[in-house]
């Protein structure tokens, strides 16, 4: 029996930006969801999922999670004809689009299997077989999801357009931030809201254009923001993104409106984060009561589910 695991993650800055070689910031949280891996005498693979998840969100990418494994086993040479196995997630990382949870899942397969096949993977073939795998639940992830997964952290995260290997670099804070992320309950397919955006892209280019040069503008300040522990102007930056996500429409109301109870509680910044149309928000707290103010706010206002982390160290 082997085991692995992989980080949850937020994406502070930079969702679907990120697909177009745009830069992104993206954080590690400290839950995670694991894998384990058992040989059993019949071929082929059998999945036990027993991760925490938000209704609905399992039975909606299983039919991806299936081709995601198979294009893992694929890429590591694992021949399922020739062997058999059980594979059973777990991990305390409740699974809901915007969160990580397929890149999570991915990262903690890799690693099992790395471990029971003696395969000798470092993080950077993890991080590649992992990627693979996201291409089961899109076909173009821009690779932040597995990156952020494998290596935890702060993330500043460019993909390489060409199909070479996209530039990351881990920032380190001199304080931890504290952030609020609440569910919609919403699951959404990355791969049809993904796609969605690159039919508006190709319908008018140079509004494509216009949204993300102002993009560019937003995460370099963010960037240089989170470096200085500027967080008032973190936050600011955070709520301009939104507006730029809505622009994108890949934001609904069931989003806008627990920004707008994050902000109303003393968030000094709150967006979506990832996929969208449903999802996760991210609020950005200035201490730990408001921070708690927030989460309370979030629930009473039907949040499916409200977690508190922090990111930075
Ligand atoms: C999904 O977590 C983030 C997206 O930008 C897709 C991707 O980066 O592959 C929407």
């Amino acid at each position: 029996m082997s085991s692995g695991s992989g980080k949850g993650k937020t994406i502070l800055f930079g969702e679907h930006f990120v697909v177009y070689g745009l830069p992104a910031l993206a954080a590690g949280i400290a839950s995670e969801t694991t894998a384990k891996i058992t040989r059993v005498r019949s071929f082929g693979w059998k999945l036990v999922d027993d991760r925490p998840a938000m209704p609905g969100y399992k039975e909606k990418k299983y039919e991806e999670q299936k081709v995601s494994i198979d294009k893992m086993l694929e890429h590591l040479n694992i021949d399922v004809t020739k062997t058999g196995f059980q594979i059973d997630l777990g991990g305390d990382l409740v699974c809901a689009s915007g969160i990580g949870a397929s890149a999570a899942s991915c990262v903690a397969i890799a690693r099992a299997l790395s471990e029971e096949y003696s395969l000798g993977l470092d993080d950077e073939q993890i991080n590649e077989t992992a990627y693979i795998g996201e291409m089961g639940y899109h076909g173009t992830p821009s690779g932040i999801d597995n990156t952020a997964s494998t290596y935890g952290g702060l993330i500043w995260y460019v993909r390489d357009l060409s199909g070479g290997t996209p530039k990351f670099e881990k920032l380190k804070l001199g304080k931890s931030a504290n952030l609020v992320i609440a569910s919609t309950g919403l699951t959404a397919s990355t791969k049809v809201v993904v796609g969605d955006v690159a039919k508006k892209k190709e319908a008018d280019p140079d509004w494509f254009d216009s949204v993300s040069e102002k993009y560019v503008q937003l995460v370099n300040a963010a960037r240089e923001a989170l470096i200085g522990l500027k967080f008032n102007k973190v936050g600011e930056l955070m709520n301009k993104n939104h507006t730029l996500l809505q622009e994108l429409t890949v934001s609904c109301k069931e989003l806008d409106n627990l920004v707008d109870i994050a902000r109303d509680n003393g968030a000094i910044g709150a967006k979506m984060t990832g996929t969208g149309r449903g999802g996760n928000i991210i609020a950005l707290a200035p201490d730990e009561p408001t921070t708690k103010k927030i989460a309370e706010a979030l629930k009473k206002g039907r949040a499916a589910g409200v977690w508190t982390t922090t990111f930075g160290l």
